[in-house]
């Protein structure tokens, strides 16, 4: 069972003039076993840099990140916000290329291909498919790598409402098959109650303002009442902080 373990994390950046900003502030949280975490906020409020933190993409200040399975360092899978697949290679050359030299590859690429819904594509170049389908690849590229943890930041967010509705079902589809412990970051909170089993709320200036269980069975259905009703009970609280603490508001769109 893997683990992120983050204990007292503090992230302070340092201008060019020297002047100190602390964009994470004393940041505890476990996620670990089959869980899917959502990281919801106001803009600025740190999301981005504690997912780079806990990737290892980005240095922090101070405080702890352990990532472990089964008493080992846990293999880390990230989902960017582009798909970023490499335009020379085809589909299944771009799956081959994060492979770590197991054998089987294929067969397990094939299989996430299909979980997303493209099976036909492997002989395709990126340039030969939607945005919607590309970021599907690359959702199917992070987990045929079999990742422990899986990192994911804001990989919706610059889909059409439509397309990313669908994916977010994919999503869920194929972490249900796979069940692998997941940080995701999201503007969105209705997206947040609709994927997660928790979901961490941070404040501006980087601190935990409350984590919500999200204790509705999956899989869930945009369209289920239950859905809706969490969904606008997690949103006023979110605009409750909001007006609290005078920050941007997020982009929550009801689907
Ligand atoms: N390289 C950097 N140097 C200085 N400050 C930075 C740097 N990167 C981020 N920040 C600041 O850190 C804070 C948190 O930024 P971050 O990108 O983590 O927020 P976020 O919650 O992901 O926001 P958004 O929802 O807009 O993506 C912001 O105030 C931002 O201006
Ligand atoms: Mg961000």
């Amino acid at each position: 069972m893997a683990s992120i373990e983050i204990r007292d994390l503090v992230k302070t950046y340092t201008d060019a003039r020297g002047n100190q900003t602390r964009v994470l502030d004393g940041i505890d949280l476990t996620l670990s076993g089959e869980t899917f975490t959502s990281v919801v906020g106001p803009s600025g409020s740190g999301k981005t840099t504690l997912l780079n933190i806990v990737s290892g993409i980005e240095p922090h200040t101070s405080g702890t990140v352990d990532l472990t399975s089964q008493g080992r360092d846990a293999k880390v899978g990230y989902v960017f916000q582009d798909p970023r697949l490499l335009p020379w290679r085809t589909v299944m050359a771009n799956l081959g290329f994060v492979q770590d030299g197991r054998s089987g590859w294929q067969e397990r690429a094939r299989h996430y291909l299909d979980l997303v819904g493209l099976p036909h594509v492997e002989g395709r170049f990126p340039a030969q498919l939607s945005g919607g389908q590309q970021q599907r690849i690359g959702i199917a590229r992070a987990f045929s790598v079999e990742p422990d943890v899986l990192l994911m930041d804001e990989p919706f967010s610059h889909l059409d409402a439509m397309t990313s509705r669908s994916l977010r079902e994919h999503l869920e589809r194929i972490w249900l098959e796979s069940r692998r412990t997941v940080m995701f970051v999201t503007h969105d909170v209705t997206e947040a109650v609709q994927l997660s089993d928790r979901i961490v709320v941070l404040a501006p200036g980087g601190r935990v303002h409350e984590v919500i269980d999200v204790d509705l069975p999956r899989p869930r259905r945009a369209s289920d009442p239950a859905v809706a009703v969490l969904q606008a009970e997690v949103l006023a609280r979110f605009e409750a902080l909001e007006a609290a603490t005078g920050a941007a508001a997020p982009v929550a769109v009801a689907r």
